[in-house]
């Protein structure tokens, strides 16, 4: 497998046959370790937006994503998807022979964060861990990484304001000097994803990020109301000589956080706390009972 939109493969041909013989991937081990990824995926919430990308898409992107971040510290701000797990596995698989030298997931999700950590515990990939984190809150590590990806709630209703609330985080996490992908709606049927990506565009620019690249619908998700939906992802990357804020402050503005969540779902909660420490691979207790055979006496 080797996908055709790679942005460094596009980027650099000069290195030419031996580059991409570097890079072939056997799309069998790839398909297989993308599903150890999903088996350990917690399942998602709906009522926050989380909805999972299709699997294929998920292999993709990964490989995608290990390219573009190649030997950088990525951060993830929010990743019910588990692309982050995908990409770490992938490498330390040798899957991939590239991918980021340092891999942390901020989510608000416990489940998530756990999932994370078991896995890379379970597997010994150091390179890859996850802080519980609400983007409401000031970014506990600013500048700490070169890069950033998001699949942030998609922001129908408000305008794509939610988007820009995890891309002000990622733009925090590079010390607004970094480069980022953030994966929103992108259709040419409906208008809202139009006005979401020119909003959150022109929120980038403003703070000193222009639009390096734009990969369109090439994601799909288990989206009952809307199969049809795809995604896109829109690279983002530091102007030269970009100001630095001296500090990342919480998002207090009521109005910025109106319909956050979709329409009326204004964000209520701080964190999603893990009841107890689920194997999601297998069928839990609560979703089954057993007759016995004798029971028929
Ligand atoms: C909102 S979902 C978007 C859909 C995406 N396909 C997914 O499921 O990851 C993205 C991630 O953001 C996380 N998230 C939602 N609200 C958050 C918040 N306020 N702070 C941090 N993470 C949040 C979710 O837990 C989820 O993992």
């Amino acid at each position: 497998m080797k996908s055709p939109e790679s942005p460094k493969s596009v980027g650099r041909q000069e290195s030419g046959a031996a580059r991409a013989e570097s890079r072939r991937v056997d799309l069998r081990k790839a398909i297989n370790a993308v599903s150890d990824v999903v088996q350990n995926r917690p399942r998602p919430l709906r009522v926050f937006d989380q909805i999972h990308m299709k699997t294929g898409d998920m292999v993709l992107q990964s490989e995608m994503i290990a390219d573009w971040a190649d030997g950088k510290r990525l951060a993830f701000i929010g990743d019910g998807d588990a692309i982050s797990v995908c990409v770490a596995y992938l490498h330390a698989r040798e899957v991939l022979t590239f991918g980021p030298s340092l891999i942390t997931v901020f989510d608000f999700d416990e489940r998530t964060v756990e999932a994370v950590k078991n896995f890379a515990d379970r597997e010994g990939i150091t390179k890859l861990d996850a802080q519980l984190y609400n983007v409401l809150d000031a970014f506990p590590e600013m500048g700490r990484f070169d890069c950033f990806y998001t699949n942030p709630p998609w922001g129908a209703s408000n305008n794509g304001e939610s988007v820009n609330v995890f891309v002000e985080r990622g733009i925090e996490a590079t010390g607004h000097m970094g480069e980022g992908v953030v994966v929103i709606a992108d259709d040419d049927e409906l208008d809202w994803p139009k006005q979401v990506l020119a909003n959150v565009q022109g929120f980038a620019a403003g703070h000193g990020f222009y639009v390096s690249r734009m990969q369109r619908k090439i994601h799909e998700y288990h989206l009952d109301d809307a199969p049809e939906l795809r995604s896109c992802n829109l690279y983002l990357a530091a102007l030269p000589d970009n100001r630095v804020p001296a500090s990342s402050v919480p998002i207090t503005d009521a109005q910025r956080l109106e319909n956050f969540y979709g329409l009326s779902q204004n964000p209520r909660v701080r964190y999603v706390l893990a009841r107890r420490r689920l194997d999601y691979g297998v069928a839990h207790e609560d979703e089954y009972e057993l007759e016995y055979l004798e029971d028929d006496d």
